[in-house]
């Protein structure tokens, strides 16, 4: 059975939402569902922004069919040809044989790519700039190369000043009923799910973002229709300013994230009186065990804190493997602009210090404090000067000393 969302009186959200699916693109637990968006526009012309993945294809095409009230369908806007979004294609051509194809010249090799289809006459290829009516409606293309994919580009409204955004603006989670952002504590209860998506799915491209907020610095903006969770009509400027954050690689709290890796508790031993540490100093801290919270969640927590200790054992003359994982991880998503400290252990031959800090030395905009710990097995009464002496160094720079 059909379960649309109506946006405005002409604009309908016929997506579906995922529950059981276990890992995102096989890489990230979305314990909380997923949504495939995709919206009707019944105009003089009827315009569908985007299909959906194939675990929500049945609902889809119900969806479709009853919105489109025995019209046909006139076009198919593909602004991204990640199967998320584009599995369904092949099936909406084959059902709506007179729809048309509008997507960009990228996007159209995709097509072929994914689909095997020749569109040939079926496909309406626009560039930057490009419009197209559908009665009362016209659309003005925008592309985005790399964000996150390169064929990416979004559409905007000229009539409602509505952004058909692609994955940008988007999060993690299935709606439950709702379809506006303002239905939900987003601050409160989605903040960590849209930091999350943004900095494992787009995080890489923050100068692409950035320069996709330059081409549209001047058009107004009232609404956004991304391709997963929730439609944006009100106080578009805070997920606008999260945007702009993350892609700037701006941290959104002043104080210290430690991940460890620790085999045997000893290391996690060293990283709690740290975090003790710093508290005494009035440094808000967190903690993270790498081998018990996913990488993806400690990634999105290192895009959000200003400075970050990584405290590792060695092993097997190398770094811990959940911790050289997400430092791999890190690195591959271009983080800038933190202050970094380590602390190694290694019962015989500690290497893991100097590994971590040759991988993130890599990254642009790092500064690594002098002060570091060495553990041999555990940490001696001798050493809680240099963990004390860690603390302050961090807390000096916390607080913009140093
Ligand atoms: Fe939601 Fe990049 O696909």
């Amino acid at each position: 059975m059909y379960c649309t969302k109506r946006i405005s009186n002409d604009l309908v959200w016929v997506g579906g939402n995922d529950r059981r699916l276990a890992m995102f693109e096989g890489a990230y637990q979305v314990p909380r569902g997923v949504s495939y968006n995709a919206y009707l526009l019944t105009d003089t012309e009827t315009v569908l922004f985007d299909t959906v993945d194939k675990a929500v294809e049945k609902v889809f095409f119900e969806n479709l069919e009853h919105e489109l009230a025995g019209r046909k369908l006139d076009y198919v806007v593909v602004h991204h040809m990640e199967p998320d979004h584009s599995a369904t294609l092949a099936e909406l051509l084959r059902r709506y044989p007179d729809v048309r194809v509008v997507c960009n010249a990228k996007i159209l090799g995709m097509i072929a790519q994914f689909t095997h289809l020749e569109l040939g006459e079926r496909a309406k290829v626009v560039k930057e700039g490009d419009t197209l009516s559908a009665g009362s409606h016209e659309f003005k293309f925008l592309m985005a190369p790399m964000i996150h994919w390169p064929e990416v580009m979004m559409s905007y409204d000229l009539t409602t000043k509505t952004l058909f955004s692609a994955d940008a603006f988007g999060t993690f989670g299935a709606l439950n009923g709702a379809i506006f952002a303002d239905e939900a504590d987003i601050d409160r209860d989605w903040l960590d799910e849209y930091r999350r998506y943004y900095t494992n799915i787009v995080g890489k491209y923050g100068a692409q973002v950035q320069a996709f907020f330059r081409k549209v610095k001047d058009t107004p903006i009232e609404m956004i229709c991304p391709l997963h969770g929730f439609v944006w009509r009100k106080d578009l400027g805070y997920v606008l300013e999260k945007y702009n954050l993350w892609s700037t690689y701006t941290p959104e709290v002043r104080g210290v994230l430690i991940a460890y890796a620790s085999v045997y508790g000893n290391t996690e031993n060293a990283a709690e009186i740290l975090a003790s540490r710093l508290r005494e100093r009035g440094v808000k801290a967190d903690m993270y065990d790498v081998s018990v919270t996913p990488g993806d969640e400690v990634l999105s927590q290192c895009f959000r804190w200003s400075h970050l200790v990584f405290a590792a054992t060695t092993y097997n003359n190398g770094i811990f493997i959940r911790m050289e994982e997400l430092l791999h991880d890190l690195v591959n998503h271009a983080l800038q602009n933190r202050t970094l400290a380590f602390v190694e252990n290694g019962s015989w031959a500690p290497a893991s210090g100097k590994l971590m800090r040759e991988l993130m030395g890599t990254l642009k905009g790092m500064t690594v404090l002098d002060e570091t710990l060495s553990l041999r097995s555990s940490l001696r009464e001798d050493q809680l000067s240099q963990i004390d002496a860690m603390a302050e160094a961090l807390a000096a720079s916390v607080a913009g000393q140093g």
